[in-house]
């Protein structure tokens, strides 16, 4: 028998794990809009949704990203991938857009478990060399800020649970006080 830690905790954000090894598969659209979906659903600032998705299957994008982004070797192997970008026009407050755009790619990675995806996370923003590579790749107009690339695919290689539950993280009703 033995007690499991983690029973009780969404199976989504355990099973997690950054996949960047895929099967050459399509993915259906179904799941791209699922993924989509969950990714509209993540909270915003005001609700002011400030965020803007652009879907990329097509395999000659795909294999043109490792030329803007020194650690995205695995997408041109991938099935999409999908650039979240902030609309600073709907902007609610300075600064919250990154945290607006951040719950979405969590979603995505969380939902892509849910469609029995794997997907990786590749940081764009604020890396000044990899934004400005993809306002050129995807032809960004000036108020449209690349936040986050996540690349999704049928997982080719399973990492395996890794509990990151520590005790020293956390303090109870001040600093320090475990
Ligand atoms: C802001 C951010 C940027 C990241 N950038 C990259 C990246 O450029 N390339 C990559 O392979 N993984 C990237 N990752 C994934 C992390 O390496 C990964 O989440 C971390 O090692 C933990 O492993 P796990 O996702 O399997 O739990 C990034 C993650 C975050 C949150």
């Amino acid at each position: 028998m033995g007690s499991d830690p983690a029973r009780g905790v969404s199976p989504q954000i355990m099973n997690r794990r950054s996949i960047r090894k895929y099967e050459d598969k399509l993915i259906p659209n179904k799941k791209i809009e699922n993924i989509l979906r969950a990714a509209m659903q993540a909270p915003s600032a005001r609700n002011r949704q400030p965020w803007e998705f652009i879907v990329v299957t097509d395999k000659k994008v795909l294999a043109e990203i490792p030329n803007y982004h020194p650690y995205s070797s695995m997408v041109p192997s991938a099935g999409a991938a999908i650039l979240v970008c902030g609309n600073m026009k709907l902007q609610s407050h300075r600064g919250y857009i990154v945290q607006d755009c951040s719950a979405a790619v969590q979603n995505i990675l969380l939902e892509s478990v849910n469609q029995e995806l794997g997907a990786v996370w590749l940081g764009i923003y604020p890396r000044e060399k990899r934004m400005q590579g993809m306002r050129e790749l995807f032809e960004l107009p000036a108020h449209i800020i690349p936040i986050a690339l996540i690349s999704i695919g049928f997982p080719a290689e399973q990492p395996g649970l890794n509990d990151r539950f520590d005790n020293g993280k956390i303090s109870f009703n001040k600093w320090g006080n475990r």
